[in-house]
């Protein structure tokens, strides 16, 4: 394998690959919460079915780059693993007992072949911290989502949802939102100048045991949500 690692050379290359990321490439967002798993799906070209797919962390460059796991060898942290979906051209990496330090900046990779670079695909990865909540049956709690400066005055519904997994969530786990409520269970109060809003839960039972998303987002097409916190709720 040809290793180019002469610094002035390296800064250049750095360059000119930073300049084309920035034309070409959209940064895709995941989410996960401490504790949790997430999985990171990176999609590739058709003609690299065979090749090595791997995840890289920090700035990835072209030296020493940081690979936490690579297809065809086990993670060496075993809490990463990967799995190539060959018919549609997208790999996925797992991540489970998600930690805060995980957060950051990763990026897909793909080898293309000896002396060539390999492909790149920039992953930005969140972790929630997890706000643990006891309720006690019979009784009502409030689960309160504060929320940035960014989402006040904003046209952005905000809502809740609940499940621990986060497309599930947000897909059908919707209970309350700024607009409505899913069954008359649930009500939501926003409070705009304390960037605030709260979900009141009444007549808790065990079943509302359960991980819940603070969430904001808009109605229409290609849009995404925004994470604002992660409760996870315990019934006694
Ligand atoms: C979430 O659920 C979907 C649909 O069942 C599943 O394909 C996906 O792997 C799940 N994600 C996680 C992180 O478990
Ligand atoms: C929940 O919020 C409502 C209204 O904001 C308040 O009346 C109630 O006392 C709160 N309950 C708890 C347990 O804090
Ligand atoms: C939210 O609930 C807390 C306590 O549970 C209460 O102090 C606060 O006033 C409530 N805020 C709103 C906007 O209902």
């Amino acid at each position: 394998m040809i290793q180019i690692c002469d610094h002035k050379l390296l800064i250049f290359l750095l360059l000119i690959m930073s300049v084309l990321a920035c034309e070409t490439t959209e940064i895709l967002t995941f989410t996960g919460y401490e504790g949790g798993k997430v999985e990171i799906r990176c999609p590739y070209e058709s003609g690299y079915e065979e090749q090595n797919k791997y995840l890289c962390r920090g700035e990835c460059p072209v030296c020493n780059k940081d690979k936490v796991v690579e297809s065809g060898s086990p993670a060496k942290d075993r809490r990463f693993s990967l799995t190539d979906d060959r018919t549609t051209h997208i790999f996925t990496v797992t991540i489970t007992d998600l930690r805060t330090e995980d957060q950051g900046k990763y990026w897909c990779g793909v080898r293309t072949g000896l002396g060539k670079p390999d492909k790149y695909t920039e992953i930005n990865l969140e972790i929630k911290p997890v706000f643990h909540m006891f309720g006690v049956t019979g009784e009502h709690l409030n689960i309160t989502c504060h929320y940035n400066s960014d989402l006040k005055n904003n046209i952005r519904i905000k809502f809740i949802c609940k499940g621990s997994n986060l497309s599930l969530c947000e897909s059908s786990g919707v209970k309350a939102t700024t607009e409505r409520n899913s069954n008359g269970r649930y009500s939501l109060r926003d409070d705009e100048s304390a960037g605030v809003f709260n979900v009141t839960i009444p007549d808790l039972t065990l079943k509302d045991s359960g991980i819940y998303w603070c969430g904001a987002g808009e109605t229409g097409p290609k849009y995404k949500n925004k994470w604002i916190s992660v409760t996870d709720l315990n019934i006694v």
